[in-house]
């Protein structure tokens, strides 16, 4: 089995990290292109293994995607993070050239590659990769991640509130990767029991603010986004497909008419395993959260559209369907 990680930066070599920790695959490459940060990571990380145990031979690649041929699952990290005033939205323009070109090496030599897109503006950068592909890799098998990490910023600002084990939080968001992703109360529990039971509505509703900013929280804190969750975030997706785990996540995934939504990608709750997205769990959202899950599609189709406007794929989704 082996597992390609595109971007050795902040969240590559994190996530890079703990799917050798977890021995997710015998062989692990790293491709960036920048020589000295890869080869130095690669190697780095590799002389971890006998401190921390683990056999997943890990090596750099640069511009080189033979390397890289037959993997079974690919993240995507590449491409320039936030910093300190930018939205994520701001890095469009760089972002979808690098994603493009980095798409296409990884159909070329491992076209049936599990894919799992990271970089930012996410949604659209889901979209990107999946117009690169040109249909050749299915829409189940090219997805993104932003809703674990959302969802665990969400969770962790719970246990902090209620001073109770992240572990007993349960929740699930859905919608963009950005100010307009839906925390959905009513399905969020501490251990089967009701949040609302245990935290009054002003409460809640500061948590749900602050995890909707969480990203950009972390931004202003270091000078540029943050790599350990995210890392973390899509090593589980990468755990949950190559062990065919079955795993309930939220994750970005192509529409096709799912919550009367289609040609569009967009953070819903998913089956994960073997073949990627195994299906979409189709929540019944009150007329409030549907409403809100509406506002964030809406918010994706206008990114959407200035992807479409740089003229740099065949096809273009964003005119259609629009959004009432
Ligand atoms: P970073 O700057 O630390 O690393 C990015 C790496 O991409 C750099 O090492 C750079 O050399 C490499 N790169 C650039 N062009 C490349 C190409 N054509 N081929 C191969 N490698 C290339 O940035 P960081 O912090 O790792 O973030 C990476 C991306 O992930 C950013 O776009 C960031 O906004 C996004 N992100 C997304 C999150 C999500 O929830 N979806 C969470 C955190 C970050
Ligand atoms: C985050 O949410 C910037 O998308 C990145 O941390």
């Amino acid at each position: 089995m082996k597992i390609t990680v595109i971007g050795a930066g902040n969240v590559g070599a994190t996530c890079a990290n703990e799917i050798a920790i977890k021995e997710l695959a015998d062989e692990l490459v790293l491709v960036d292109i920048n020589e000295g940060l890869t080869k130095g990571k690669a190697l780095d990380m590799w002389q971890t293994s006998p401190i921390l145990s683990f056999d997943t031979k890990i090596t750099a690649a640069l511009d080189n995607y033979e390397q890289t041929k037959d993997s079974e699952v690919v993240v995507i990290t590449s491409g320039i993070p936030r910093k300190p005033g930018m939205s994520r939205d701001d890095l469009i323009n760089t972002n979808a050239l690098i994603v493009k070109e980095v798409t296409e090496n990884v159909i070329k030599y491992s076209p049936d590659a599990v894919i799992i897109v990271v970089s930012n503006p996410l949604d659209v950068m889901t979209y990107a990769a999946f117009l690169a592909t040109k249909k050749k890799v299915k829409s189940s098998k090219i997805f993104g991640m932003a809703g674990i990490l959302d969802t665990a910023r969400f969770k962790s600002f719970i246990s902090d509130a209620l001073n109770i084990s992240p572990k007993s939080i349960h929740a699930i968001l859905m919608g963009g990767h950005g100010d307009s992703m839906v925390p959905l109360v009513r399905y969020t529990t501490i251990s089967g029991i009701p949040i609302n039971e245990l935290l009054d509505k002003e409460t809640i509703e500061k948590i749900i603010q602050r995890t909707k900013t969480g990203g950009g929280e972390l931004v202003n804190l270091m000078g540029t986004s943050a790599w350990y969750a995210p890392g973390a975030a899509a090593a589980q997706m990468v755990e949950s497909v190559v062990k065919n785990q079955r795993r309930v996540f939220p994750v970005c995934a192509s529409l096709n008419g799912e919550y009367g939504l289609r040609d569009l990608h967009l953070g819903v709750p998913v089956v994960l395993g073997r073949n990627g997205i195994e299906r979409v769990i189709e929540l019944k959202l009150n007329d409030e959260e549907m409403a809100l899950v509406k506002k964030s599609a809406k918010e994706v189709k206008s990114l959407m559209k200035v992807l479409d406007d740089m003229n740099i794929f065949e096809d273009k989704y964003s005119h259609l369907n629009p959004i009432d």
